[in-house]
Order: structure tokens, then sequence, then C-alpha cells
């Protein structure tokens, strides 16, 4: 089994792949880590520490990886927990706050307040009346930064290594 879990709850997929890189960053410090939905998730267990990201929605965070917070919250408590969410379109990135939910339970399992990654909103991964109509404005493109998201990964990695 691995030792670290990154989960994600996303839609149109973006979310999961900036998972993915957020994986391969902290397995270069030689962890093992599983990639997974956040709905596949039972128990967080099995895992030494957890990341978790989901895409915002009209302010909120997909419902599995809520789901997950709330399910696991007295394993979580007892591990390391890096959480995130990807939203933000357009040119100007304003940091979002998480839902008060999500806020709660990151303080009370000790948690900082999860970090803001652009999101991506394209014609093609549009799904729905709103995303086209949004995607036929200023919003459409991908304004995931990958840098910043490896260094934030980075910074993780080097906290587990410190904690061996
Ligand atoms: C209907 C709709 C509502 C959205 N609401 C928000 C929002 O409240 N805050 C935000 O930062 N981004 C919002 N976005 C942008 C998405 O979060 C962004 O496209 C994200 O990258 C999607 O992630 P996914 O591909 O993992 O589903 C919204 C997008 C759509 C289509």
């Amino acid at each position: 089994m691995a030792e670290i879990l990154v989960a994600y709850a996303t839609k149109s997929g973006s979310t999961r792949e900036i998972a993915e890189v957020v994986a391969e960053q902290i397995r270069h410090s030689a962890h093992e880590v599983t990639v997974l939905d956040a709905a596949e998730v039972r128990s967080v267990e099995p895992y030494k520490a957890v990341v978790l990201g989901s895409a915002l929605y009209l302010g909120r965070w997909r419902r599995e990886a809520v789901k997950l917070l709330r399910r696991n919250e007295k394993l979580l408590a007892r591990k390391p927990v890096w959480l995130f969410h990807s939203g933000p379109v357009g040119p100007q990135q304003v940091p979002q706050r998480a839902p008060r939910q999500v806020r709660e339970i990151a303080a009370r399992i000790g948690a900082e307040e999860p970090v803001t990654f652009g999101g991506r909103l394209t014609r093609e991964t549009a799904a729905g009346f709103l995303a086209k109509r949004m995607a036929r404005t200023g919003a459409a493109g991908d304004f995931r930064d990958w840098d910043e998201i490896r260094l934030w990964a980075y910074v993780i990695s080097e906290r587990l290594v410190a904690a061996r």
C-alpha cells in the first residue's frame, strides 16, 4: 500500500491532472503515492499522509471531496493533510476561500486552509449551459500554473521527508 494518498474531485478532468502532477512531484522524494478519485476512497486509514483537492463549482467543493473529509475526519486529524482547490479562470487569478464547511473541517483536523490553483475551462471541456456560456467569454482557457503546483507539492514532499 502506498504511503501517500493524493485524492481529487473533478467534473471535467483538470483537477485530476493537477493531482497527478502533485503525485509525480511527491514521488521524486521516493515516496509511494496513490492517486484516486475521492469517490473511490473508502478510508484514509492505510495512508501516512493525505493530499485532497477539489474543483470549485459555484463556490462549492464537489460532494465526493466533502464526503471524504467528513467520513474520515477522525483519521485525518492524526495525519498530515494538505488541501487545494482549483477553479479561478480568466485573466485575474483571485484566491478563493473554501466553503465554510470545508474550512471548519480543515481547522478541526489541523490542516491549513486550501490553497487555490487556477482552473481550466475550454469549449471542449465545458459541460452544461452555464459552462458553455462561460467558455465563450474571456473565462475560457487553461489557467493552471504548473510551476506553482509543482512548487507546492515539492514543499509537501520536503515536509514528508523531514517527518520520516
Ligand atoms: C458552472 C461553473 C461554475 C464554476 N464556479 C466556479 C467558482 O465558484 N469558483 C471558481 O474558482 N471556479 C469556478 N468555475 C471554474 C471551474 O472550477 C474550473 O473550470 C475548474 O478547473 C474545473 O475543474 P474540473 O475540470 O476538475 O472539473 C466554475 C465553472 C463552471 C463551468
